[in-house]
């Protein structure tokens, strides 16, 4: 999936005065960030930075969700107040603030608080292991894609992956959660590599129903699973569970 996709930016040639209502697959230009500009305006009627006379009221983060076309993340923040952007090479699939480039790009640029990333996990899996020999182009890749959205000039950096090849060929995940962890039914290891963020604590610990699916759920530890898998494909398998999302933006989203 990586370097995949298809987008049809806006091409604006200067920074409008008022900025354009969001819409469904709606994703900002480059041209529309700008190059010498911070990455996105501050929001205004936003309190970035905490006074001394507002120590209760919220300080909104300047949130990016990289490699997001679902909305899922990048909206919780937002109900929580936070200026927060999704970025994907798709447009997103839900109303909000969606940059339709690169996400090394824009995580490299100056201005974030926080980057949640979801990397394409195709050619890192270990789901995907019977595989590995016939693509190690791919990810060589892959793990470079990773390695600059972790080296990424942001104070905050949680990466999101399944089980993958990111554990032997650059570190160990520090936390590796469940969504039964956080009110949803199913199974689906999740790790986390992590960069001045606190590991999420479980919210509400339900009884897993399912397996969320995946066709590597028919063979190794799957196999000797007693629960049913839920089978999608790979593009509604790989959005973030909501649980998962709010927690993050309950728990990170108070770090500012
Ligand atoms: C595993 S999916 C993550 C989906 C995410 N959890 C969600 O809820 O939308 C990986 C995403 O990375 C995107 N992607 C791949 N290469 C990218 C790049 N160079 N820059 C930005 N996004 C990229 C893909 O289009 C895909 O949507």
């Amino acid at each position: 999936m990586l370097g995949g996709g298809v987008c049809d930016p806006v091409q604006t040639p200067h920074v409008p005065a008022v900025r354009p209502q969001p819409a469904v697959g709606w994703c900002v230009s480059a041209a529309w960030v700008g190059d010498r500009a911070p990455v996105v305006p501050r929001t205004p009627g936003v309190l970035y930075q905490a006074s001394h006379s507002s120590k209760a009221r919220l300080v909104a983060m300047r949130v990016l969700v990289a490699c997001e076309f679902s909305g899922v993340v990048r909206d919780a923040f937002a109900a929580r107040g936070h200026d927060a952007w999704s970025c994907d090479l798709l447009p997103s699939e839900s109303p909000g603030q969606h940059l339709c480039e690169d996400a090394i790009n824009v995580a490299w640029r100056s201005g974030w608080d926080l980057m949640i990333a979801h990397p394409p996990c195709t050619h890192l899996a270990v789901s995907g292991a019977r595989w590995f020999k016939d693509k190690r182009d791919a990810q060589h890749k892959a793990l470079e894609f990773v390695r600059a959205l972790m080296a990424a000039p942001i104070p905050r950096i949680a990466l999101e992956n399944p089980v993958s090849i990111i554990s032997t060929s650059i570190r160990k995940p520090d936390q590796i959660v469940q969504p039964w962890m956080f009110g949803e039914p199913f199974n689906k290891k999740t790790c986390f590599w992590l960069k001045k963020l606190p590991p999420l604590t479980a919210t509400t610990i339900v009884k897993p129903t399912h397996n969320w699916g995946s066709n590597s759920f028919r063979s190794g530890a799957r196999k000797l699973s007693p629960l049913p898998s839920l089978h999608w494909g790979e593009k509604e398998r790989s959005k973030t569970f909501s649980g998962i999302a709010n927690a993050m933006a309950e728990q990170w989203g108070l770090l500012a």
